[in-house]
């Protein structure tokens, strides 16, 4: 499925086709290069560890239909996307940044605002100080000076990187490494509107790389707690102060401190204690139970509804389908209605199972969810599945609207997001 060949090694047949590279969480490129082919992306290889290049159809000129393009290929296994590249050879930097200026003064003119990531190889290892900094800042400036040069008004729409609002997204891939397939020296540019998505941030992300950074937590119990903090990220909605939240599979404790440093008081259950801080806070019940039975309704003031459901329970994958498909149903969840918010993880064994996943979707949306799943930059193998209540029971979270969700084509899409009918539709 995946070949470490060029990135030059067109597909015979493609030849209108344009060239998209997606960005995933390194070792993920196998499992996204097979999601890409199921939704269609024709030849997908390995470009750098991080990077996998495919091939979609003709990239038009129509500012809508490229919307509808973009929304169309939204991988559970992407963290970021750069549609349509356009390669630039390799050279000094000032010649790289006349050729980026030509291109951006056309692909921007009349564009309302614009967000502009300029990414590294290193970047996507997550490297803090990846080689190739230095050249990156220098054809940062020229591109800047040229640009306020020859199109000073169109460069003024230029937003902070990770503006979710900004109506395009200027991406710029550069190969300092000289290893990868791109080609010493080369960069990739890609110029794309910004897609609404049912939950998060627009696609191509707002995040550069699609990397949410997480600051570090030694005191933290568990590193586990990154990738609670990064589905916050990726709802786009974070906890609040005085809101209720269950943590099932809590022990030992990475969730539940997340949650209690944003002042959420938290149900907590595992078959196994929490560390002695978090059995003595105050704002921590915790329950030794079997979380697939656990009742939270008797702990709850009457009618009260939970803010927030989190699962990081290591179980089979159908067992995560069933609770997703129960929050609708079941009243163990508070008699207020379903949680407001649900952070679920779902892990395999072996190979990921994709199949799982789009069931937990459907469930998610059977219980009046609009639900999305996401492999995290610090999921291994297991995927987040993030989701907020439809309709009138969620709360606005800027995190996009649902009537862009559906999919025109893509298998991947239909498997990334499900959205839910509008609560008493
Ligand atoms: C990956 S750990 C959770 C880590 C936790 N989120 C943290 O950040 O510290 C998975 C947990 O699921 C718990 N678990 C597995 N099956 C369970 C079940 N049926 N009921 C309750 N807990 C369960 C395990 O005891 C284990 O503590």
């Amino acid at each position: 499925m995946l070949s470490a060949s060029t990135a030059d090694a067109t597909p015979q047949g493609t030849a209108a086709c344009s060239r998209w590279i997606f960005l995933c969480r390194h070792g993920a490129e196998t499992h996204l290069a097979a999601e890409l082919q199921l939704g269609g992306a024709s030849a997908p290889v390995w470009l750098l560890s991080g990077a996998v290049q495919a091939h979609l159809g003709p990239w038009p000129d129509e500012p809508q239909a490229q919307l509808a393009l973009v929304a169309a290929l939204d991988p559970v296994y992407a963290l970021q996307v750069l549609p349509a590249v356009r390669r630039i050879g390799p050279g000094p930097v000032e010649r790289q940044a006349l050729a980026i200026a030509d291109m951006l003064a056309q692909a921007l003119d009349g564009v309302r605002s614009f967000s502009l990531h300029a990414l590294l190889p290193g970047d996507l290892r997550g490297n803090p100080r990846p080689p190739g900094a230095g050249r990156r800042d220098r054809l940062l400036a020229a591109i800047d000076a040229r640009m306020s040069a020859i199109r000073r008004r169109t460069w003024r729409q230029r937003c902070a990187d990770d503006d979710p609002c900004a109506a395009v997204r200027v991406q710029l891939l550069l190969d300092v490494d000289g290893d990868a397939a791109i080609g010493g020296g080369s960069l990739e540019l890609s110029v794309a509107p910004a897609s609404p998505r049912p939950i998060g941030s627009p696609w191509p992300s707002a995040l550069p790389g699609g990397r949410l950074p997480v600051d570090d937590d030694p005191t933290a119990p568990a590193s586990s707690f990154r990738k609670l903090a990064e589905a916050f990220g990726q709802l786009g909605v974070w906890p609040s102060r005085g809101e209720v939240a269950l943590d099932l599979g809590a022990s030992p404790g990475g969730w539940t401190v997340v949650l209690r440093r944003a002042g959420v008081r938290v149900l907590a259950v595992d078959r196994a204690p929490l560390t002695p801080a978090l059995m003595r806070d105050r704002g921590v019940q915790f329950f030794e139970a079997d979380a697939f039975r656990y009742d939270a309704t008797p702990h709850l003031a009457p009618g009260t509804r939970l803010d927030w459901l989190v699962s990081d329970i290591v179980a089979y994958p159908a067992r995560i389908v069933a609770l997703l498909g129960e929050l609708g149903a079941s009243d163990r969840f508070g008699a207020g209605g379903p949680p407001r918010f649900v952070v679920v993880q779902m892990k395999f064994r072996g190979a990921p199972d994709l199949a799982a996943v789009t069931e937990g979707l459907v469930a998610a949306a059977a219980s009046g969810y609009i639900a999305a799943a996401r492999h995290l930059c610090h999921d291994k193998n297991e995927v987040t599945i993030v989701a907020r209540i439809g309709g009138a029971g969620g709360r606005s979270d800027g995190g996009g609207s649902s009537a862009d969700a559906a999919s025109p084509g893509g298998a991947s899409a239909a498997a990334a997001v499900v959205d839910a009918e509008p609560e008493g539709a």
